[in-house]
């Protein structure tokens, strides 16, 4: 078996197609990269409208809104996506980059100080929501209260429902505040927005947050402490990376291709389609397996190795088409940013303890990082 498990190989060489047993349906989830991509730009035959379908597990007990602009097809997704995209790309900016840097410098050193770090809770956690305060464009205090919803929230599973019910109180209040003065944070931002001449409607604007606090969380805090357990389990990684910091924008993508947090995203067929060999019937769904495409083997070589130093790397861990992930700039900042403070201040990170945490369905099982992970940093000498 290779360095990176892949529960997707067989079914994707063999068939390209793996049903997955629902409570409804049997769901094809499409597994060779190049089909996911074909599907991802037929939005006519595998459909994003359809509001909270687009996760499998669907999320109806979650929230109460329409995610936007992901729970919708062009052209309206592309009118709604053209409102936030230039938010989204401050990430790129080097004064963002900057204060990105500093939260991520401040957690490094506060590890250092301690004998050993929980990198979930302690680390991966904090970072993911301190640097989503710079995205939100809001003081860096209110992390606190995103801190405090814990990790894996706000999607079907424990607590979901009602950690979902305190993030559209929070989101509510929000937009309260922003309609008495909007300033020029993400939600007045967005209350100033208009949508084809008019206003958006108060569902609108929770459904745009409700996404940017969802998809962007536990993506994040799974890529960041997979990131940390991996340098825990090859000492000869962070020198790698220091040997020559070009490697840095490399290793991030590779990251981001074997460790993609979203194992795949579902699209509704509106009329009856074969999917290779199943048959979806009009309204149901299938969903494309990103994970599967990361690995697939006619693509990538040694799939199932981690290359820090791969190129090229043309990974769907951020989607593909019209839904490309809009919080991608940002989590490129985050990661690379992390990578570098690493090379610069840390000599090497010791596993301490881990509990692994394993995405377990009806037909298939994947690992997907930790539920804790303890470990020490070493600094590096000044
Ligand atoms: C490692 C981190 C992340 C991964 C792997 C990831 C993955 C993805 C994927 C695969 C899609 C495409 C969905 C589809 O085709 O249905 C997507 C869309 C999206 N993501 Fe991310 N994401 C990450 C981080 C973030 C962050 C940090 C944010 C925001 C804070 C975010 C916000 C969004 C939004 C708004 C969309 C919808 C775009 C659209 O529909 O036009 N994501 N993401």
């Amino acid at each position: 078996m290779g360095e990176i498990p892949d529960p997707f190989g067989e079914a994707r060489r063999a068939r390209g197609v793996l049903g997955l047993p629902t409570d409804k349906e049997v769901i094809p989830l499409i597994l060779r990269h190049e089909e996911v991509r074909k599907a991802a730009k037929d939005w006519k035959t595998f459909s994003s409208d359809a509001p909270f379908r687009v996760p499998i597990p669907s999320e109806e007990e979650v929230r109460s809104v329409r995610q936007l602009p992901i729970e919708v097809d062009p052209p309206e997704q592309t009118d709604y996506r053209k409102l936030v995209e230039p938010f989204f790309l401050r990430a790129k900016q080097p004064a963002f980059v900057a204060r990105v840097e500093a939260i991520t410098e401040r957690l490094v050193t506060e590890s250092l100080a301690c004998e050993t770090i929980e990198a979930v809770g302690r680390f991966a956690l904090p970072l993911q929501s301190r640097a989503l305060t710079v995205l939100l464009d809001v003081p860096e205090a209110e992390a606190e209260r995103f801190i405090g919803w814990g990790v894996h929230v706000f999607h079907h599973g424990s607590n979901g429902a009602e950690k979902g019910r305190d993030l559209e109180r929070y989101l509510n209040e929000q937009f309260d505040r922003a309609a008495a003065a909007p300033g020029d944070d993400f939600y007045g931002l967005l209350t100033k927005a208009t949508f084809r001449g008019r206003p958006l409607t108060r569902d609108e604007l929770l459904g745009f947050a409700n996404l940017m606090f969802a998809g962007g969380r536990d993506t994040v805090i799974h890529t960041v402490s997979s990131v940390i357990g991996y340098f825990a389990s090859r000492p000869e990684a962070l020198e790698f990376l220091r040997a020559d910091p070009e490697r840095i924008v490399l290793a991030s993508e590779e990251f981001f291709r074997v460790y993609m947090p979203l194992s795949h995203i579902g699209r509704v067929c509106p009329v009856d389609t074969d999917v290779h060999g199943m048959t979806v019937k009009a309204g149901e769904r299938a969903s494309l397996c990103w994970a599967s495409a990361n690995l697939d083997e006619t693509v990538f070589e040694a799939a199932d190795e981690i290359r820090l130093d791969r190129r090229p790397n043309p990974h769907v861990a951020f989607g593909f088409g019209a839904h490309l992930c809009l919080g991608a700039a940002h989590a490129r900042t985050v990661v690379r940013t992390l990578l570098e403070v690493l090379c610069r201040r840390v000599a090497g990170i010791d596993l301490v303890a881990k509990q692994e945490r394993v995405e377990n369905t009806a037909a298939y099982d994947r690992p997907l990082g930790y539920e804790s992970l303890t470990v020490r940093f070493r600094p590096l000498p000044e």
